[in-house]
């Protein structure tokens, strides 16, 4: 399928970044490092909401461990195309993690602030580990110098959309990334 030359919402302006093929090439091979790490364990997954839900359902349907389980929760800190600075749970957690190995699942890491806040609000219940798996990040955003242990992409400080991504809640089924466009 040809992917559009660009794409416009909200009056902004965004070209082609990361193709399907080459999501789907790195995501496989994110799988690939998780399975061999959590060989005969029975971790669960957390996928992040909203964004994350793309990225998770392709990577845990590529790990292929039969006893993993999949849990949702949800943080907040964008608004339009820059963090707020603040990170609001949406949705809290509702499985006991308790003793259990946890793999957070995440669209991307900018500023670094929602992935930290997350794990301390995990931590507070005693998981056996917590690991962070994410699709892209962005390490020239971090002010926090969190490192994510698992992700597909490292991309400069730009704002993206599509596969999950989105810019105030639109363009999250677009098939494939899409930078914005700098005149
Ligand atoms: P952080 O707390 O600054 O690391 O931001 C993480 C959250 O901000 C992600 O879960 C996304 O929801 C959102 N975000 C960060 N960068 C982008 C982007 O380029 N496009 C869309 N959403 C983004
Ligand atoms: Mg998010």
């Amino acid at each position: 399928m040809q992917k559009e030359k660009q794409v416009i919402v909200d009056g902004l302006t965004f070209v082609p970044y990361l193709t399907r093929d080459e999501i789907a090439t790195q995501v496989d091979r994110v799988a690939e490092e998780i399975a061999r790490d959590y060989e005969g364990k029975a971790p669960i997954f957390l996928c992040v909401l909203t964004g994350a839900f793309v990225f998770a359902s392709d990577l845990i349907r590529a790990i292929g461990i039969n006893d993993a389980k999949i849990s949702f929760i949800r943080y907040k800190s964008y608004e339009g195309t820059s963090s707020t600075g603040s990170v609001k749970q949406i949705i809290g957690l509702t499985d006991d993690i308790e003793g259990k190995d946890v793999i957070i699942i995440e669209d991307i890491v900018d500023t670094g602030l929602t992935a930290c806040r997350m794990i301390e609000d995990l931590k507070k219940q005693n998981p056996a580990s917590v690991k962070f798996a994410t699709l892209l990040y962005k390490p020239v955003s971090s002010q926090t110098g969190f490192v994510p242990d698992y992700f597909a992409f490292s991309i400069p400080p730009k704002f993206i959309i599509g596969y999950g991504l989105d810019l105030d809640g639109k363009a999250r089924n677009i098939p494939d990334i899409y930078v914005i466009k700098e005149d």
